[in-house]
């Protein structure tokens, strides 16, 4: 079986994800194949400066700044794609699909954005699109939804998917370090996007739910609709606040069948401590999904970095190799469903999806304020579940007041906003943060 010619495999890209990806392919070389049936071999890599020192094992690769080469080699059967961003993934990875090569992509932008022309294209073309690194670095949640899961009526996904805003919060929590200084330690791990706005402002954890949801429930990939809110707004206070409070902040990315609608949603989210998504600590993520067969189930593992995202990609290099001779028909379909069974479900507005809320305000140390905040809870028929007053600051006039509602529609809690914001004795604007238990 190992005396097979190798499969021939192009690299576009020698970063963080390029890099482990060699290391990985060549410590593992005999595991692989034997996995395989044949050996899974990087024979040109394409980087864009050439003189950049990698520390990386490149003996029998050809190194080149145009990518075409290994997109043109009629050697090469897969194309790895690990450049990141839209533009020009876009167009190579069309461009490869059209000369016949199978794709093994890391990059969610890239799907979420444009995966429903790419899978058409490789449909049309007979050939594989595998994405699994594209989510959760090495957790194999695309295989777990889209084979093992296979069964279920998913109703949702809740998950901490982005490994950067994990490390930060989780930095903050455990050691008070700030926000800058421990982004710029993600950075320099290798965790973090080419921009790390993608990370902080919750939109690469809208690019992965995205494709979570499309796998879920069936749906063309819409990464336009997803609602999206990042953590550069959480500050020490809330996550101590929360903490008071018996919960714990995280960055969740939220899939749920509500029936007439689909809630897609990214935001900050204070989860009961004892909820094993809130003990999902540093880089490391953590998916917890509900189907209505096999009940709750939940993945975790590292969420980004060199070696676990290889570890994602080399998965897919093999489910190609293993399925090279296989009928195009009788492949896994990219998006779990066929694609002629997609459906058009409605994604449900923002202020019609219904949670429970964290609020934090500043009012002035008087009577009677608390009795005009709570009246227009009461108005708005928002039920209040805790309160807390922190004792006032010696020569300062407000007070930190923290309330927790239970479950409203979003709607409501827009209107009762705006109305305390509008108060007299209220200073500043609310700060609000989503509360879920997941029961
Ligand atoms: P890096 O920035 O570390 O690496 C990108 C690589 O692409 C570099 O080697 C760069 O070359 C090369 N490159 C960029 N543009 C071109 C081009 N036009 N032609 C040829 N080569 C080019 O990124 P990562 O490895 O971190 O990420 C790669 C992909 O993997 C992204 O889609 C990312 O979202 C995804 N991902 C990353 C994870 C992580 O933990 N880092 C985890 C999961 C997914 P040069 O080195 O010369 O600049
Ligand atoms: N920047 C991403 C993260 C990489 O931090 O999760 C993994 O997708």
């Amino acid at each position: 079986m190992q005396d097979l010619i190798p499969v021939q495999v192009g690299l576009l890209g020698l970063g963080t994800v390029g890099g482990g990806t060699i290391q990985v392919l060549r410590r593992n070389r005999d595991e692989i194949t034997r996995r395989a049936g044949r050996a899974i071999e990087v024979t040109c890599a394409a980087a864009r400066d050439l003189d950049k020192p990698r520390g990386l094992p490149l003996d029998g690769i050809a190194i080149t700044s145009d990518p075409l080469t290994l997109i043109n080699d009629p050697e090469i059967r897969i194309v790895v794609e690990l450049i990141g961003g839209v533009e020009p993934a876009r167009t190579l990875v069309l461009k490869a699909i059209a000369n016949g090569k199978h794709v093994v992509t890391a990059n969610k932008a890239l799907i979420a954005i444009h995966g429903n022309e790419v899978f058409q294209a490789a449909q049309e073309r007979g050939v594989m699109v595998a994405f699994e690194a594209a989510v959760c670095g090495g957790i194999p949640i695309i295989k777990a939804i889209r084979e093992g899961l296979a069964g279920n009526r998913i109703e949702w996904l809740a998950g901490i998917i982005n490994g950067t805003g994990n490390f930060i919060l989780t930095e903050m929590l455990d050691k008070g370090r700030d926000f800058e200084t421990v982004l710029r330690e993600a950075q320099r791990l290798g965790f973090a996007e080419a921009d790390p706005v993608f990370d902080v402002e919750g939109i690469d954890a809208a690019h992965k739910l995205t494709i979570l949801a499309a796998i879920a429930f069936g749906i063309p990939l819409q990464f336009d609709k997803v609602y999206t809110e990042g953590i550069s707004q959480i500050t020490q206070a809330d996550i101590d606040y929360a903490e008071q409070l018996g919960y714990r902040i995280k960055h969740l990315g939220i899939a749920r069948d509500a029936g007439d609608a689909i809630e897609l949603r990214v935001h900050p989210t204070l989860v009961p401590r004892r909820q094993l998504l809130a003990n999902v600590m540093g880089v490391m993520n953590a998916v917890l999904i509900k189907g209505d067969a096999v009940g709750q189930t939940l993945y975790y593992g590292a969420g980004a970095g060199a070696e676990p995202t290889a570890s994602a990609v080399v998965a897919d290099l093999v489910d190609v190799v293993r399925t090279l001779t296989s009928d195009p028909e009788n492949r896994v379909p990219h998006l779990a469903f066929q694609p002629a069974a997609l459906s058009n479900r409605r994604v449900a507005p923002m202020d019609a999806v219904a949670t429970a809320y964290y609020l934090r305000m500043h009012a002035v140390d008087q009577p009677g304020v608390l009795a005009d905040i709570t009246r227009i809870f009461g108005d708005l028929r928002i039920s209040i579940e805790a309160i807390l007053q922190k004792e006032p600051v010696p020569g300062e006039p407000h007070v930190p007041i923290i309330f927790l509602t239970h479950r409203v529609r979003e709607r409501s809690m827009n209107a009762a906003i705006e109305r305390i914001e509008a108060l007299e004795s209220v200073t500043g604007r609310v700060t609000r943060i989503r509360l879920e238990t997941f029961a």
